[in-house]
């Protein structure tokens, strides 16, 4: 899964994941166990290329690690990095859970939007999302809208997606 901060890839992920009986990993969940410290702790101490590296290094770990068939939900920024997106098509199939983005930013309530340094409280985001948005196009072999689509529609879709992939 790929898709910008709030386009509810953590919330969709796990139940994508219960509903098709395969494992859940989620790479920023990998990052912070690999730096030992929170996301917004790496970032406040090391800045941003650290949280790039972490990143890389996490999804490479998995391109060899991940259980087959498993759902997996990656930061919203990963997509900016040339060698990510390589070994993101390497993984399988993406999707991008494509959100409008005004919107699914701000329905992030306080502690999400704590925990995401980068979603800039000036809207600067609004240039990351300019940046990102055509590779998270480019990239995906599926598209689901999550928002203003209610997240249980959104699920159903996913469900339908992936059980068209398997047959
Ligand atoms: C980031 C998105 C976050 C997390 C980190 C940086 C980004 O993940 O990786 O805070 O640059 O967009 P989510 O997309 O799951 O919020």
């Amino acid at each position: 899964m790929i898709g910008f901060m709030g386009s509810g890839k953590s919330t969709l992920g796990p139940r994508l994941a219960a509903r098709l009986g395969v494992h859940f990993l989620d790479l920023d969940v990998e990052i912070e166990r690999r730096a030992a410290c929170t996301i917004a702790e790496l970032v406040a101490a090391e800045g941003e290329a650290a949280l790039r590296r972490q990143e890389l290094e996490a999804l490479r770990a998995l391109v060899d690690a991940a259980p087959p068939g498993c759902v997996i939900a990656t930061g919203g920024g990963i997509v900016e990095s040339p060698e990510a997106r390589t070994l993101l098509r390497a993984l399988g199939r993406i999707v991008w859970l494509e959100a409008e983005p005004e919107a699914s930013v701000s329905r992030l309530p306080g502690p999400a939007r704590a925990a995401r340094p980068l979603l800039d409280a000036d809207g600067a985001w609004r240039q990351r999302w300019a940046l990102r948005q055509p590779h998270y196009r480019a990239l995906a072999d599926a598209v689901v809208n999550t928002y203003p689509d209610a997240i249980e529609a959104s699920l159903e879709r996913l469900v339908a997606l992936a059980r068209a992939e398997r047959a």
